[in-house]
């Protein structure tokens, strides 16, 4: 799934242009960018900015204060999860998924929703339903999860992760234990259940592999825009295309091919939504200054990007600081070939700020597109 070409020559020269120029990572900007909140900036442009949060990593220092500080929105990395709410048939708990809703109450801010139907987020105890069991017990979690929020989420990422690129016989979809059970001409259904239970909630539609310049990531962009046709023009209610946006130094980034995709997903009627934001650096060699460096100039060519399109609402990091990021913990994952933890986002594991947290500041700041809001 992962693509492990070497990080492009180009990416080199403008990560090490920016060390030896000082750019983005000298200490003055660092410490210029360090009085800023990033929510804030964002909001200039009436845009979101924030984090997927665990509770128990939430409440402690440096993730609580950072996200007080930075964050307008927020969402659940796991509490929200199936599999999280209801481990046993018909024995939900909802206390994690209480006390994201809390956090963000306490905030102040809004919530999004993440994620009614997921692969890898079914109950065990549902391995072996037969297609009815699977229906009934799916439709009454979305129908459980929707009630129970209801007037509270921003957006709900209603289906997560239906795309296939690859897909034998070129359908575009996955092979999953929902296209299997649930059945792929049932997705709408899911929107349809979710705006009928909670209409103020914006549906978004989630995927990953979308946001680079690769014809993997090609595939799934042309996999993804005839779904979403498809839905629109039999008037499935979905609202938002959710890009997660697990952006990887490896593959080459394109600003026009990004912003073709926006104006692609606009005509449809759709807005975006970034809602998992990080920047795997397995791919880049050298020392911690080179590797900030580079990630630091892909966050600024996909936050400047993003930022100057109206249809893009949001953008949500996926989880807060190095030291808490899913990359680093997720035993399925890249690994580097030096043994270091990656450093994927805007906070080093202390909390500081890293070039990266600059790098999106500055584009926030310098964006003169407002999002245009839902028409
Ligand atoms: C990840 C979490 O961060 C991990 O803690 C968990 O073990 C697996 O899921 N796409 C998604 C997210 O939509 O829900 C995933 O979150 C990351 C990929």
């Amino acid at each position: 799934m992962l693509d492990n070409a070497a990080i492009t020559r180009r990416q080199l020269l403008v990560a090490t242009s920016m060390v030896c120029a000082g750019g983005a990572t000298s200490a003055q900007s660092l410490a210029g960018g360090a009085a800023q909140s990033l929510g804030k900036l964002a909001g200039r442009s009436s845009r979101l900015f924030g984090f997927a949060i665990h509770p128990e990593v939430a409440q402690k220092d440096p993730v609580r204060e950072l996200v007080r500080q930075h964050g307008s929105v927020i969402t659940a990395e796991n509490a929200m999860k199936w599999r999280n709410v209801e481990n046993a048939a018909g024995m939900a708990d909802y206390t994690q998924a209480d006390r994201v809703a809390a956090i963000a109450n306490g905030l102040g801010v809004p919530l999004r929703g993440h994620t009614l139907a997921w692969h890898q987020s079914t109950p065990g105890y549902l391995t072996s339903a037969t297609s009815a069991e699977f229906i009934r017990a799916q439709t009454g979690h979305a129908q459980a999860m929707t009630q129970r929020y209801k007037g509270r989420i921003h957006t709900w990422d209603v289906l997560n992760e239906v795309i296939d690129g690859e897909a034998p016989g070129g359908s575009g979809l996955r092979d999953s234990v929902l296209s299997k059970l649930w059945g792929t001409t049932r997705y709408p259904a899911l929107f349809e259940l979710a705006r009928t239970s909670d209409p103020k909630a914006k549906l978004a539609y989630n995927d990953y592999g979308m946001e680079q310049d690769n014809p993997w990531c090609e595939r799934r962009r042309t996999a993804v825009l005839r779904m979403l046709e498809s839905w629109v023009r039999a008037g499935t209610p979905v609202d938002v295309m959710g890009l997660q946006a697990h952006l990887d130094l490896s593959r080459p980034f394109s600003a026009p091919v990004l912003l073709k995709f926006f104006d692609e997903l606009r005509a449809l009627g759709l807005r975006i939504q970034i809602t998992e934001l990080d920047a795997r650096d397995s791919a880049v060699p050298g020392d911690i200054a080179t590797r900030d460096a580079a990630v630091a100039s892909l966050y600024r060519d996909f936050t400047q990007a993003c930022f100057s399109h109206p249809a893009v609402e949001m953008m949500v990091m996926w989880n807060v600081t190095d030291g808490d990021s899913w990359i680093n913990r997720w035993t399925q994952g890249q690994r580097r070939s030096d043994g270091q933890p990656m450093r994927p986002l805007l906070f080093d594991a202390q909390g500081q700020k890293k070039p990266a947290f600059v790098a999106v500041a500055n584009a926030m700041r310098d964006a003169s597109v407002q999002f245009e809001g839902y028409g």
